[in-house]
């Protein structure tokens, strides 16, 4: 069975949850405490043993392709001051992986966007990663996903069990049970079900995908939204057998996982991966603990240290 070594990572959707910010800054270049959120998505792949990376953008999104490049004049000029420090941290993005990139001429959907990687995938099947849907690295899910789809073939989405009322903003699979604790057997998906979902099982932003995919989403029209839909596309190869590119399989996801492209969930991603560093933990947790405190008494603002820092 080919091995898997290629990453495709999505980044070329119009981000208008997010606006006014992505009107013209890429909701993937937001930072995440420091780091843009599309980093931490290359550095999962990379982690996961993938260092072939294509970037799918588009025309708005060349910081996207930027930060990957080198940045000749801010390292000159750090390599002059003796900053090595920061010197490090502007070429951490550059040395990651291989990153190439693609783009999309037109937001026409998530399957349109990975159809843009069809040229350069080739073959074997190859993992697909949305630039915008962080998995921390403390609760690996892809080298998961690739181990059972070296056992299976075929595809392998990522499944998260969501409160019923929250089914409706995502993909919704009905699943059968295998011989293998949290892997199911994917027979029907459909996306964002707005009358009786399948199941609570959500399709997060994380596939192990057969080549076969891209001749299906070469035929499959736009769906919910008016947009080529990934999911419409890996429910045709849930009902295929194993030579036509099926079947389809499920990994259920039980770890931390944080949508930057939702305002709500950006703002708690922040807060938590802040307190949990090193550098920042302390003082921003101190801070937090005042002000929180602070919000529930429902007093004034005055004299705490939110005014010293
Ligand atoms: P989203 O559903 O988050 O859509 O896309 P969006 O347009 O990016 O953001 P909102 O909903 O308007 O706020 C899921 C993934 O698919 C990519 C996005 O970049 C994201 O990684 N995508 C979506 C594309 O690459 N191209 C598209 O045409 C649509």
């Amino acid at each position: 069975m080919s091995s898997v070594t290629k990453a495709v990572i999505t980044a070329a959707g119009l981000g208008t949850r997010f606006l006014p910010a992505t009107k013209a800054t890429p909701k993937e270049m937001l930072p995440v405490v420091d780091k843009p959120a599309i980093q931490y998505v290359v550095e999962e792949a990379v982690a996961a043993g993938l260092d072939d990376v294509l970037l799918i953008t588009s025309r708005t999104k060349r910081s996207v392709e930027d930060h990957f490049d080198r940045a000749f004049e801010l390292e000159a000029e750090l390599t002059r001051k003796g900053d090595t420090a920061r010197l490090d941290l502007v070429r951490q993005a550059t040395d990651l992986a291989t990153v190439h990139s693609v783009r999309q001429r037109e937001a026409l959907g998530l399957g349109h966007a990975v159809l843009c990687a069809e040229q350069h995938v080739g073959h074997q099947p190859f993992a697909v990663l949305l630039g915008d849907d962080l998995i921390d690295p403390r609760d690996p899910l892809l080298p998961r996903m690739i181990e059972v789809q070296q056992r299976y073939g075929g595809s392998v989405v990522a499944l998260m069990e969501v409160e019923p009322a929250q089914i409706r903003l995502y993909g919704s699979a009905a699943v059968e049970p295998t011989d293998t604790d949290g892997v199911f057997r994917v027979t029907e998906l459909v996306e964002k079900p707005q009358t009786a979902a399948p199941s609570n099982f959500a399709v997060i932003g994380r596939y192990v995908l057969d080549p076969a995919i891209f001749e299906v989403l070469h035929t499959t029209p736009p769906g919910r939204g008016g947009e080529i839909q990934l999911t419409d596309a890996i429910r045709a190869l849930a009902l295929r057998d194993e030579h036509r590119g099926g079947p389809v399989h499920g990994v259920v996801f039980t770890g931390r996982r944080y949508d930057t492209g939702d305002r709500a969930d950006y703002l708690r991603t922040i807060v938590r991966l802040a307190c949990e560093r090193e550098d920042l933990g302390p003082d921003f947790r101190a801070w937090l603990e005042y002000f929180v405190a602070k919000e529930m008494r429902g007093r004034s603002d005055s004299g705490g240290p939110d005014e010293i820092s």
